[in-house]
């Protein structure tokens, strides 16, 4: 699927996202990526800030976490897509799953101790020349192993039987059928609803196979050799409504999980490796307010308490309320040592006179670094260690296999080369973690729901949604506004259930009446959107009391403005920022 396609998500294997962006199975997650508008890597941790600076290529370090490996499956990446999902799928069973490459030797594998391994699907045929394939010795480690979809086809062949390119891909619902009792299938129904998506297909089981259940157009659709299982359909999508069972019975039946991967259990080990990593220094962090560096900002002033300074810059493009409750959530009653840098109008002084959005990002992203850097070097004197937010999704090395969207390496817009050019030790206690997770940990940690469910808020700032050259007096208006369509959406219930919703401060004047007297005042839209990831969008139908209710009060609190419209355009072709 090209960048820019969409797919409305009717299909749960097709791509909701553009190329090479993160896939989640969970609600609200920012995507990665890197391209600056298209695909947008904008979560609102300082790390993604805005793509400006250095970019740093992560390895995964998958290879060395956790020390925890008494419940641990390891997922070889053919480049599936979905093998995020798997991953997802296999947390949701309380059982921590990591994804690496295929490339990974049988030695690593047996060092890392899984209960379990998983092959991934994936784009490649097994005939291509370039076809991923894994350590043969892997197979022989007598760990349980679980093929899907290409890992099954990659699995058979090795063995020795045989695959061939279907006539037609079959894609779609299909139903399986079940021979023989399977510890797979175990307290299943005889008959199951599935759904496949595969070009070749498997023609002839190797010695010591069986086929344990069949589809409509394939004898060999569950297929077993002691601890060896094939699958040739996906069980993590949602269109294979028992899916979560069968991967199930594969973690707790075949590998002997028990599943044992909690939020609770996460944060008591994450504290232990930050005090281990730590030792007795110091470290910086840069806290955004949203999520993901409020949890590390939080898990890690658990672990070291005040030898961790938080610093937060006002850049002035920041919504109403949002400094002060930083500073209550943080500073005041948790005493962090947090810092405050007031760059207000060193932000506003670049930024005067600009109206095009690219160079108002990069404005801001550079400034930005220059802010973080200063203030690290005056308060954060002393530190050996800046910590940052970064996500599992991030940092997940990605193997390049020909026709895989995902299969880009991802890149990690690091906060400006910070940690090289200041000979900083990077502390990243959320690398394990995908987005929701790391709402949990969040909630463990007691952060308030307004913090951990907060909806997405672009590092640019106001700066995105004040179109046009910004000024003051336009940030404020804007910022009153937004408040306004904030508070009435947590009021009237709808701010949790929806992706995003705020107000836009259009660049352009129209004629009112009040009271007796013409106005010619601004305009604002209010944009709400329900989305996955970000990467597609939808605007949300919101009842039209409501709607009248944001209006009315801002027409009638908001000096400046005198008429509201409403943003109904999904995206594409519409962003969900409108700069
Ligand atoms: P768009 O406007 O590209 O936004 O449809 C997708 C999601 O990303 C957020 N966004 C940003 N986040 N820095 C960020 O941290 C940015 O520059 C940025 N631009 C957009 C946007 O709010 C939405 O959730």
């Amino acid at each position: 699927m090209a960048r820019g396609e969409v797919s409305r998500g009717a299909n749960p294997l097709e791509p909701r996202q553009g190329w090479g962006k993160r896939s989640e199975a969970s609600e609200r997650v920012p995507p990665a990526g890197g391209d600056q508008r298209l695909g947008t890597d904008w979560s609102v941790t300082l790390d993604d800030f805005c793509g400006i600076g250095e970019v740093v290529l992560l390895k995964a370090k998958s290879f060395s976490s956790p020390k925890d490996s008494a419940e641990r499956i390891l997922i070889l990446d053919f480049g599936s897509q979905y093998t995020q999902v798997i991953a997802r799928r296999i947390r949701e069973a309380s059982v921590y799953s990591e994804i690496v490459p295929h490339t990974i030797s049988a030695k690593e594998v047996r060092n890392l101790r899984p209960k379990g391994i998983i092959l991934s699907g994936g784009p490649a045929s097994v005939y291509s020349p370039k076809a991923p394939k894994i350590d043969r010795a892997i197979f022989h480690l007598g760990i349980p192993l679980l093929g899907i979809c290409y890992g099954m086809q990659l699995l058979v062949r090795e063995f020795g039987g045989k695959v061939a390119r279907g006539t037609r891909r079959e894609y779609g619902r299909g139903t399986l059928k079940r021979k023989r009792a399977c510890p797979l299938l175990q307290k299943l129904p005889g008959r199951l609803e599935i759904w496949n998506s595969h070009g070749d297909r498997v023609t002839r089981l190797p010695k010591g196979f069986q086929s344990v259940a069949t589809t409509e157009n394939s004898p060999y659709a569950v297929v077993r050799r002691g601890e060896i299982y094939g699958l040739q359909f996906h069980p993590e999508v949602s269109h294979t409504p028992q899916g979560q069972k069968i991967l199930g019975n594969f973690l707790k039946k075949i590998c002997g999980c028990k599943g044992t991967w909690t939020m609770g259990s996460f944060l008591k080990r994450a504290v232990e490796d930050v005090r281990k990593q730590v030792g007795s220094g110091r470290v910086i962090l840069g806290l955004s307010g949203g999520v993901d560096s409020s949890v590390a900002a939080a898990l890690l002033h658990r672990a070291i308490g005040n030898r961790l300074r938080c610093i937060f810059v006002d850049n002035g493009l920041l919504r109403k309320g949002e400094v002060e409750s930083v500073k209550r959530i943080f500073g005041k009653y948790r005493h962090f040592n947090l810092t405050v840098i007031d760059a207000r109008k060193r932000f506003l002084r670049r930024l005067r006179g600009v109206a095009d959005p690219e160079r108002k990002r990069k404005i801001i992203g550079r400034e930005f670094i220059h802010v973080f850097n200063e203030a690290s070097k005056k308060v954060g004197h002393g530190a050996q260690f800046l910590a940052q937010g970064t996500l599992y999704p991030d940092v997940i090395e990605s193997v390049p296999i020909a026709g895989n969207p995902a299969s880009l390496i991802k890149s990690h817009h690091n906060v400006g080369g910070l940690p090289k050019r200041m000979k900083l030790g990077l502390v990243e206690p959320l690398r394990q973690l995908f987005k929701d997770e790391v709402r949990k940990v969040g909630a463990v940690l007691g952060l308030p729901k307004e913090m951990v469910w907060r909806q997405p808020f672009p590092g640019p700032g106001l700066a995105v949604r004040c179109l046009g050259a910004i000024e003051e007096k336009k940030l404020s208006i804007l910022r009153e506004a937004d408040a306004i369509v904030v508070e009435e959406m947590k009021n009237s219930g709808w701010y949790y259930r929806i992706w995003q919703s705020f107000a836009v401060l259009l660049p352009c004047r129209s004629v009112g009446v009040m009271g007796d007297e013409r106005t010619y005042d601004n305009a604002v839209a209010i944009r709400a959107v329900e989305s996955k990831d970000g990467m597609t969008a939808d605007w949300v139908r919101l009842p039209g009391d409501l709607l009248g209710r944001i209006s009315n009060r801002i027409c009638n609190e908001v000096k400046g403005v005198n008429r509201v419209v409403l943003d109904v355009s999904s995206k594409p072709p519409a962003t969900i920022e409108w700069e």
